[in-house]
């Protein structure tokens, strides 16, 4: 039986989905990519956007500046927010630690906020209001609904970032799952870990989760990318998958979910904008 959750499989299938109602607008929708300093991982992820970009049929433009105050920088976002032409803004993350991310991420408007990152969009999430998600936790619930997992059940996440476990557990419990949120600080993690139906990972540790620490028969979504001599791990070890029912492969996985999500919050944008 094939136990793999293929995350190449369900973009592909989205990806069709979109370009079909992207054909059907007059408008021209541009997403618009800030990238600030020389973070090599972070020079691929805005290739992958670009490239997704074009095939969708969106305009894309990546501001990159290796250098730039934050007060220029957000007069640039506020230009972008009043531009008319521009649908979706995201500041690729990390930030150079010299500038403050809150700040500047909460500079972009919260209907061009396409990442789902400002406090605006946060706040609504929590509340179960219509607004933008972050990619990754909605890449994660596309995914599981695409293969039609029950999520009435034990789910237990390892992560609480702003960026994907925190909104993850929000929308989660908002489709009536009994969550369990981990962290640094939580003991005995593998008592935890143990008992997930569904098993979700994102730390950003290479085999943090070892195949001893998951259920038999559970489902495991491996959010984790570490690389090490060029390749990538997950954070979930590759032998737990003799256990799972269901896994996500890391590459193949979670990540290219992330992609089409940012795509399809680029056309939710549009809608909201434009009150369709
Ligand atoms: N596949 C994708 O598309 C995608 C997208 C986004 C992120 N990622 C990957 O996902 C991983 C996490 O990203 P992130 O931005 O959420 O990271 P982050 O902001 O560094 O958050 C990591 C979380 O893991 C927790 N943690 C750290 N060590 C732990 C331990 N030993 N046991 C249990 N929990 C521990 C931290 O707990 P505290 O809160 O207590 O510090 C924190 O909540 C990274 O590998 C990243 O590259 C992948």
């Amino acid at each position: 039986m094939n136990k793999i959750i293929d995350g190449k499989l369900v973009r592909d299938a989205r990806a069709n989905e979109l370009m079909e109602k992207v054909k059907n607008i007059k408008d021209e929708l541009t997403l618009v990519v800030i990238s600030v300093g020389n973070d090599e991982a972070s020079r691929v992820y805005v290739g992958q956007k670009e490239k997704m970009a074009n095939k969708i049929g969106y305009s894309f433009l990546n501001l990159h500046y290796d250098e730039i105050e934050e007060e220029e920088l957000i007069h640039k976002i506020e230009e972008l927010n009043n531009d008319q032409k521009i649908t979706g803004i995201i500041v690729q993350l990390p930030l150079p630690a010299y500038l403050n991310k809150e700040k500047i991420i909460n500079a972009i408007s919260p209907l061009k906020d396409v990442d789902g990152l400002t406090n605006y969009n946060l706040i609504k999430l929590i509340k179960k209001e219509e607004c933008l998600i972050p990619c990754t936790p909605l890449g994660i619930m596309n995914l599981l609904d695409y293969y039609k997992i029950n999520l009435e059940t034990n789910i237990v996440i390892v992560g609480r970032s702003e960026l994907v476990g925190l909104p993850l557990f929000h929308l989660l419990e908002n489709r009536n799952a009994t969550v369990t949120l981990c962290h640094s600080k939580t003991k005995n993690l593998g008592d935890i870990t143990k008992n997930a139906d569904i098993l979700i990972v994102c730390v950003g540790k290479k085999e943090l989760i070892t195949k001893d620490m998951v259920k038999d028969g559970g489902i495991i979504i491996d959010v984790g990318i570490n690389r090490e001599d060029d390749k990538l791990y997950g954070d979930v070890s590759s032998l737990a998958m003799e256990k799972a029912q269901l896994m996500t492969p890391v590459p193949g996985g979670v990540g290219p979910m992330t992609v089409i999500s940012l795509m399809e919050n680029v056309y939710k944008a549009y809608c909201f904008q434009n009150k369709k």
